[in-house]
């Protein structure tokens, strides 16, 4: 029967639609979850799905988030999903949470941004830093002091400003975020006019001059690499002779392949050496747990042919992968540390 016939073919088109539909659990599991914690809970990255944050932001402060992330700290920007797939994250992001509606709608501010800047330095940078750059750390558990459970997010980077309009603001400054250190700063003896002038302070962070920009390491080298004129043995001595003097302690000093073949095959003409400086990776360790993906430091020496080579890779390439631009500093330090040790031991 024709109508029976494209009744089936109507279903089965429908059917297939909702498939092509993305769906978004999936995504947030595959794309979110690991910062945010499966059911939005927060982890490294703040929980999503508090009644707090739900009632003040709109689904296109959630849309421009996710598209452009917060450069440099930690959070990415996913610039490579689609549109039905970012609108499907944050219909999942919105399902976190039932219960709240939104707060009502707050008179537009139009504040006077340096009566907000005295305002800020004395109510909001204790948490939220001097120029707004959010407190240290990722938010891991033993990376921020017990006492604030939540870290204060940036608000003086590019992502979050994209994101977040005057009002949305102003309402996060009236209600706080309950269940977080942030609170209502009425409550704490605001007026609705100081408040716009802390509004408007929070929007001037928007001059280029005053957001830190990762700095883009890409053409770095994978590797740091010299030729040593000294014997493989000779050189492994070197190495920890000065890894020494720089307050490395050493780890270990064996074989390249030592653990992966028989004693008997162990390969003496490559080396590795492991060192620390602990008070470094402590404090490494607090800025960004990942860090642990490439220390302690390790020095390779291998015998090439005629010549003996030494090398490391290069912190400051490897940083940029991240998106945390206090990250980036230690990096810094830590190629420069490793290309004076290779220096010193190869001269
Ligand atoms: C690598 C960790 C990481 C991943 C992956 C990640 N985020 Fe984030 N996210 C963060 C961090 C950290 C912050 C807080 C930024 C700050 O401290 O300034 C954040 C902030 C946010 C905010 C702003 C929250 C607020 O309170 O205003 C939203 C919304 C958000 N993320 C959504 C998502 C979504 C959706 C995904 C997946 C598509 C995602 N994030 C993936 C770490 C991450
Ligand atoms: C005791 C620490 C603390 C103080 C003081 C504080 N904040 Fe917060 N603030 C936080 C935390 C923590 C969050 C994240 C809350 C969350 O996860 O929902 C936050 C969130 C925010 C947000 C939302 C940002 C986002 O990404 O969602 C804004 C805007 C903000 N604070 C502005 C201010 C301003 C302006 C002041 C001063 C008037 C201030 N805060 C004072 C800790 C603080």
């Amino acid at each position: 029967m024709p109508t029976r016939w494209a009744f089936g073919l109507f279903i089965s088109i429908v059917s297939q639609l909702a498939l092509a539909e993305p769906d978004g659990a999936v995504l947030f599991t595959r794309h979110c979850a690991a910062c945010h914690g499966l059911n939005g809970m927060g982890g490294v990255g703040v929980p999503l799905a508090l009644p707090g944050l739900q009632a003040t932001v709109d689904d296109d402060y959630l849309r421009l988030s996710i598209r452009h992330g917060r450069p440099g700290r930690v959070m990415p920007a996913f610039t490579q999903l689609t549109d039905q797939e970012v609108a499907a994250l944050v219909k999942q992001v919105r399902s976190f949470n039932k219960s709240s509606s939104g707060f009502p709608a707050v008179k537009p501010p139009h504040g006077n941004a340096i009566h907000g800047a005295k305002l800020f330095a004395s109510h909001c940078a204790a948490c939220h830093g001097a120029h707004g750059e959010g407190s240290h750390g990722t938010g891991v558990t033993f990376s921020r002091p017990r006492d604030l459970p939540i870290l204060a997010p940036a608000l003086n980077n590019p992502g979050f400003l994209a994101a977040a309009s005057d009002s949305m603001i102003k309402t996060t400054l009236l209600h706080g975020r309950e269940g977080t250190p942030m609170l209502s700063f009425v409550k704490q003896g605001l007026s609705e006019s100081d408040v716009d002038d802390v509004v408007a302070y929070v929007r001037s962070f928007a001059q280029p001059s005053q957001t830190t920009l990762p700095a883009d390491t890409a053409h770095e080298p994978p590797i740091l690499l010299r030729t040593s004129k000294y014997s493989v043995a000779e050189t492994t001595e070197r190495v920890k002779d000065v890894m020494t003097r720089y307050n490395l302690r050493i780890i270990r000093s064996v074989p390249f392949n030592q653990g992966m073949v028989e004693t008997k095959d162990e390969n003496p003409e490559q080396r590795i050496i492991d060192g620390c400086d602990f008070g470094f990776l402590n404090k490494a360790l607090a800025v960004d747990p990942r860090v642990g993906l490439f220390l302690p430091c390790r020095v390779t020496i291998a015998q090439r042919e005629d010549k003996v080579i030494i090398m490391t890779i290069n912190p400051k390439r490897l940083s940029y992968i991240f998106n945390n631009a206090e990250l980036n500093e230690l990096c810094e330090e830590m190629s420069k540390l490793y290309n004076d040790l290779l220096d010193e031991a190869v001269q």
